[in-house]
């Protein structure tokens, strides 16, 4: 199987998880645009859908799902999304996409955060994938400064702005440890907006896609 085929068969996976009746919170990425085709299916049973990038709003809005704005609803009982990188704790990196703030915003109204991912996103240790921050443009110096201290090696993502029009730094060579002090750490960093670490609010549920079929880990 491909990976692609993979991804495709936990985006299908996931639509067990949608109940008939809600708005659902859908993430970014080649995974998540499965969940989307999945989810197209089920488009008159379902009220609509929060999304957590631009890309995603116009793929829904192209097969005819309705996009509610984040305040416009009060609850969420699911967010299915993919990952960077995942470990045993279910605590990911994510933002390969630059999505990563409105992926944490909507992740964290949701009661339910269903990861879709390849057996490749699995590892020990985080840190393999270069973490992105999403960081205030005249601050990315700063920051880039801040982050050599904390032990990384940040790299200006060239030619990348996103949906909020802030900038990308990925940090590469982390073996993260202890993500959650990591993702405060980061997160305290002034200029930095969201820091691509999902430790503190990890993922409930995982459907891991491997050559023997999807793998489902519950917290
Ligand atoms: C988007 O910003 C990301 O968080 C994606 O969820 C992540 O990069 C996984 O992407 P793929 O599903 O394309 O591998």
């Amino acid at each position: 199987m491909t990976q692609d085929e993979l991804k495709k068969a936990v985006g299908w996976a996931a639509l067990d998880y949608v109940q008939p009746g809600t708005v659902v919170g859908v993430g970014t990425g080649s995974t998540a645009a499965h969940f989307i085709d999945a989810l197209a299916t089920m488009k008159h049973q379902i009220e609509g859908a929060v999304s957590s990038s631009e890309a995603s709003t116009q793929k829904l809005k192209s097969l005819g799902i309705q996009v509610f704005d984040l305040n416009e609803i009060d609850s969420l009982s699911i967010y299915v999304d993919g990952a960077d990188e995942i470990n045993p704790q279910m605590q990911m990196i994510k933002g390969g996409g630059a999505a990563l703030t409105r992926e944490k915003i909507v992740a964290a109204v949701a009661d339910t955060f269903i990861c879709i991912a390849d057996t490749s996103k699995e590892v020990d240790v985080l840190g393999h994938f270069p973490l992105p921050v999403e960081v205030i443009p005249m601050a990315r110096s700063f920051v880039a400064r801040e982050l050599v201290k904390l032990g990384g090696l940040p790299e200006y993502r060239q030619k990348v702005v996103t949906d909020n029009g802030n900038i990308i730094l990925d940090v590469h060579n982390l073996r993260i440890l202890d993500p959650i002090a990591l993702e405060k750490a980061i997160n305290a960093l002034p200029g930095v907006v969201t820091v691509g670490l999902f430790a503190a609010r990890s993922a409930d549920i995982a459907l891991i896609g491997g050559p023997d079929g999807v793998r489902t880990i519950k917290k």
